[in-house]
């Protein structure tokens, strides 16, 4: 799987930021993956048929792009035209996913009640907790019964399933350690505040917990191998989950300490001289700030600032969870990123999980983790376009583990799929009625949660269209817009050779307002949409000034076909000049066909 680095430029002209490849040192990680699989799997029982099962890949060809060799069958990322892309079983997949709370994945007889709610949500993937303490609950000893149970539970619902490992930390704790590890605080270190104090935290500088963990994540992918190496329900892999450090902006054991008057790794160093043209900027001003030194302490080469203890902090997750990722792919190789808690506004490292996979720091995390395939946000703020934005870049294809569900995130998932050419999305705590947490998102009143009943309705649009919006991720014709807050009082997205021009429609001030565009034909588009939003249409190309509406037709998926049924004109389309979206069009299976002309 060779991912050089793109920008994205769809050819029809549509535009949305860049989206990018595999964040790995490819070609190596490749090499090493392929060899260490096959030397793995030429000690497995199963030899005899994988055999025949890749010698039947081998005879029946390979798509063009498609990676050749065992992998080839195993769920990976795949640049595909203007997209990167999950290719399961050979054919783009598009995650319509949602994450169950923490506790859920622990029970499989609590799981019973969740998977038909999950299949009836029109999901075609669940993001489930495997938690360290469930596997080896005594030191050696593993179990997956619980693992093998979701197995069986996502396959009989025809779910494919996202494995998140609370291995040493969960949002920053190390709560989902086994009993062994957590009580044994000389052999298994804390990390300390900085007067001296234990926090509930493995030590990110521990060889003990590391190795410990290593061996854990090994056995559950070395497991999943042969659970599941064939059937592939689970498509990959988050490695631990929310890392980082409150409430101080680093660890302040001696070990720790040490580390910080330790010049820079020379890793990172070469890093960051390589790449210094496309560095995050606040990496690089402060960089260029303390001289762009070629080495240094940390507080040298970075300046002292809180900054520069959340990159050293960053480093250290960072190699720590190549360490767990790289031995995972050694048994098995998936995908896997790491996932981000954001930064409210005008918090402090320490404040928000100081060294976490965030924008600011995700070149020392590709640096020091290149087996992670992506970092990925878990986006409860408002502000959806413009944390979904920072994780949609060359090298880091976009998947959002975690987010508000109901009609916020339905609106904020045709933006994710149709501007960022996401891979997944995936709104949290979909199992019960709700979906926390609710502070985030300011509200306080528990009768205020937002029901999934929109996220539902939505997936039955996507999962309909998922053929055709993979099919334009690649090939280009795809867009979104997103309306969002109360400055926003209009959105323009570029479509082609034309401007859509979006206004809200009721709803009041604020509403969130969602639409996307698949470009049918030179002057045709599907739209889909979540809320009440108006949209006229503009051109800024040369030719003939005025944009006109030749017709809009709602249509209806039916036995398996989009079919129109009203030609919507005279007060249905404000006289021919504008298309009307309704909140309640995904809840009713609306989408609209719109033909364009200019004059
Ligand atoms: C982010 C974490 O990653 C999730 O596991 C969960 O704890 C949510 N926050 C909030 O409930």
């Amino acid at each position: 799987m060779s991912l050089p680095s793109f920008g994205r430029s769809l050819a029809s002209g549509m535009t949305g930021p860049a989206v990018g490849v595999s964040m790995r040192d490819e070609s190596r990680e490749e090499q090493m993956g392929r060899v260490a699989w096959m030397r793995d799997w030429k000690q497995s029982r199963n030899r005899l048929r994988w055999l025949t099962i890749s010698g039947l890949i081998v005879l029946s060809g390979t798509a063009i792009g498609q990676t050749a060799g065992p992998q080839a069958a195993l769920p990976h990322l795949e640049k595909r035209g203007n997209a990167t892309q999950l290719i399961v079983d050979r054919k783009p997949f598009l995650i319509l996913g949602a994450e169950v709370h923490n506790s859920s994945s622990s029970s499989v007889e609590y799981m019973e009640a969740v998977w038909p709610h999950l299949q009836a949500m029109h999901m075609n993937t669940v993001v489930l907790p495997v938690a360290w303490e469930t596997i080896e609950p005594d030191e050696g000893k593993f179990n997956f019964q619980c693992v093998d149970g979701l197995l069986k539970g996502a396959r009989a619902h025809n779910l494919k399933i996202v494995f998140l490992w609370f291995g040493a930390w969960k949002n920053t704790y190390s709560s989902y350690a086994p009993a062994w590890v957590k009580t044994n605080t000389d052999r298994f270190p804390r990390v300390q505040l900085s007067d001296g104090r234990d926090t509930e935290r493995l030590s990110p500088f521990s060889v003990a917990v590391r190795e410990a963990d290593q061996r854990a994540f090994a056995a559950l992918m070395d497991h999943l191998r042969e659970a599941d190496g064939e059937a592939h329900t689970v498509l990959f892999m988050q490695v631990e989950n929310e890392v980082g450090v409150i409430p101080e902006a680093r660890d302040h054991s001696s070990v720790a300490n040490t580390a910080f008057e330790a010049p820079v790794p020379q890793a990172l160093m070469s890093y960051l001289e390589k790449h210094r043209t496309t560095l995050a900027p606040e990496l690089s001003a402060a960089w260029e700030a303390a001289g762009a030194k070629a080495s240094g302490t940390w507080q040298q080469v970075f300046g002292k600032t809180p900054l520069t203890d959340d990159l050293f902090m960053a480093w250290q997750y960072a190699t720590y969870i190549e360490h767990i990722a790289a031995a995972g792919k050694e048994k098995y190789p998936l995908p896997m990123y790491a996932n981000a808690a954001l930064i409210r506004p005008n918090y402090e490292p320490g404040q928000y999980n100081s060294g976490g996979p965030l924008p600011h720091s995700a070149d020392v995390w590709r640096a020091g983790a290149p087996s992670l395939d992506f970092l990925s946000p878990d986006i409860y703020f408002n502000e959806f376009a413009q944390w979904s934005s920072s994780y949609s870049r060359p090298g880091n294809p976009l998947f959002i583990p975690e987010s508000q569900g109901g009609a916020t995130g339905a609106a904020n998932s045709l933006y994710a799929f149709g501007r960022l050419s996401a891979i997944g999305f995936s709104p949290f705590g979909v199992d019960d009625a709700g979906n926390a947490p609710l502070d985030l998102v300011g509200i306080t009143n528990p009768a205020e949660r937002p029901d999934n009943d929109a996220i539902a309705a939505i997936y039955a649009e996507l999962s309909r269209l998922s053929p055709l919006i993979l099919e334009k991720q690649s090939s280009g014709g795809i867009t979104a817009g997103l309306m969002e807050g109360d400055a926003q009082r209009a959105a323009r997205v570029p479509l082609g050779d034309f401007t859509a021009n979006i206004t809200r429609a009721g709803g009041g001030a604020g509403t969130r307002v969602a639409a996307m565009f698949l470009q049918t034909g030179p002057n045709e588009f599907l739209v889909v949409g979540v809320g009440d939003a108006q949209i006229t249409f503009s051109s800024d190309r040369p030719g003939p000034p005025i944009v006109g509406i030749v017709s809009i037709d709602e249509e209806y998926y039916e036995n398996g076909a989009w079919v129109p049924r009203r030609r919507l004109n005279g007060d249905e389309n404000s006289q021919g000049q504008a298309l009307r979206l309704y909140a309640s069009d995904p809840s009713q299976g609306r989408i609209y066909q719109v033909r364009l002309y200019r004059y």
